[in-house]
């Protein structure tokens, strides 16, 4: 008897001609729509499926996985995975993938793009044309913060953190860093870039960027108190996660003269911006398009391509997906044995 294919589901609209490379194994079901999927819906999808690719709008966990028993993995397209359950994935024997690399350069330059804008009122200056208000040239009308000569504060100096360094460097730029642990003096030497405490860092720094990834305990790092130990002249600029920003805390600093400007990508409620931060004219606001040039958005799916087949068992890298992210809860729930009446057989080989 011939072997049923396995059935995966790509959640949002991507790029078909990449997307269909699926076809040559699997049984795909597209989406055309972009879409909101609740939690229950999420769930009644994975319930009859091997595999899914998804982006950062789905978050799945044990519930959306509860009634998924034959799912094997779960190919994320997107470099951060905090809308995984990576542990519940793992102990569920689910692979949970992403795509790194590929948009490390494409961030930075929006990144650098944000610290730019911010630091020189780029949106607002264009907001006070685009109103008709410049009716006479005005010396001292719009005036913003230098990034050469001043101090750049990058908050986890990772893969993208690393490529905004070598930005600052162009610029000029001094460029302290803050992560768990410091870095490798050679890497250091090569970046230019001085480890410091997070406090220092805070105090420190003339724009300080949030490349960090998202965590629970990373929740809210840049809350009030953070707030107020940085520079009243500072920008602050995150393109990392919006939870790791009080929002509210921030927009208050804002207003109130105790921060220059703010650069923000992501949002805690996105794509709801909350509606303290829409009214003040010292923020540049982007709709979370880190990555989103053409050539790196197609670099991602193909990744996330590349994972899915991987992860189910075929193409040149069958059972090793490139980018796993949940291997050691894999191998705990592999330890455990298999759950009695499972129908699955991830076999990821590391
Ligand atoms: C990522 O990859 O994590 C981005 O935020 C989504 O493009």
């Amino acid at each position: 008897m011939a072997e049923s294919r396995p059935r995966v589901w790509v959640s949002q609209p991507l790029f078909d001609d990449i997307v269909d490379q699926l076809r040559a194994h699997c049984d795909v079901e597209t989406t055309q729509a972009v879409t909101r999927y609740t939690s229950t819906d999420l769930a009644e999808k994975l319930a009859s499926l091997e595999g899914a690719l998804v982006t950062l709008n789905e978050r799945i966990g044990a519930a959306e996985i509860a009634r998924a028993p034959r799912l094997r993995a779960v190919a994320n397209v997107g470099v951060g995975y905090n809308n995984l359950d990576t542990a519940a994935l793992g102990a569920a024997g689910i692979a949970a993938t992403n795509t790194p690399d590929v948009l490390t350069e494409t961030t930075a330059d929006l990144g650098f793009a944000l610290l730019m804008a911010t630091a020189r009122r780029i949106t607002e200056a264009e907001a006070f044309l685009r109103a008709g208000q410049w009716n006479t040239w005005s010396f001292t009308n719009l005036l913003g913060a230098d990034l050469h000569g001043s101090t750049l504060g990058i908050l986890g100096l990772g893969r993208i953190g690393q490529a905004i360094a070598r930005r600052a460097r162009g610029f000029g730029m001094r460029v302290l860093y803050h992560n768990r642990s410091p870095l490798d003096a050679k890497v250091e030497a090569e970046l230019g870039a001085s480890y410091v405490s997070f406090d220092d860092l805070l105090s420190g720094s003339d724009h300080l960027v949030l490349v960090v990834p998202y965590t629970p305990a990373a929740h809210h790092l840049i809350d009030a108190g953070a707030l107020a130990k940085m520079k009243p002249t500072a920008t602050l600029v995150n393109i990392a996660r919006g939870g790791l920003v009080d929002e509210v805390a921030l927009a208050d600093a804002l207003a109130n003269g105790r921060l220059a400007g703010a650069g923000l990508d992501v949002f805690e409620g996105e794509p709801t911006v909350r509606p303290e931060l829409l009214a003040l004219k010292n923020v540049v606001l982007t709709p979370h398009i880190g990555s989103a040039s053409l050539a790196t958005r197609r670099a991602m799916v193909q990744l996330a391509v590349d994972n899915l087949l991987a992860a189910l068992g075929f193409g040149p890298d069958a059972g090793r997906p490139p980018c796993l992210v949940n291997a050691d809860a894999l191998d705990a729930a592999n330890a455990g044995g298999a759950t009695a009446g499972d129908t699955k057989t991830t076999t990821i080989k590391r």
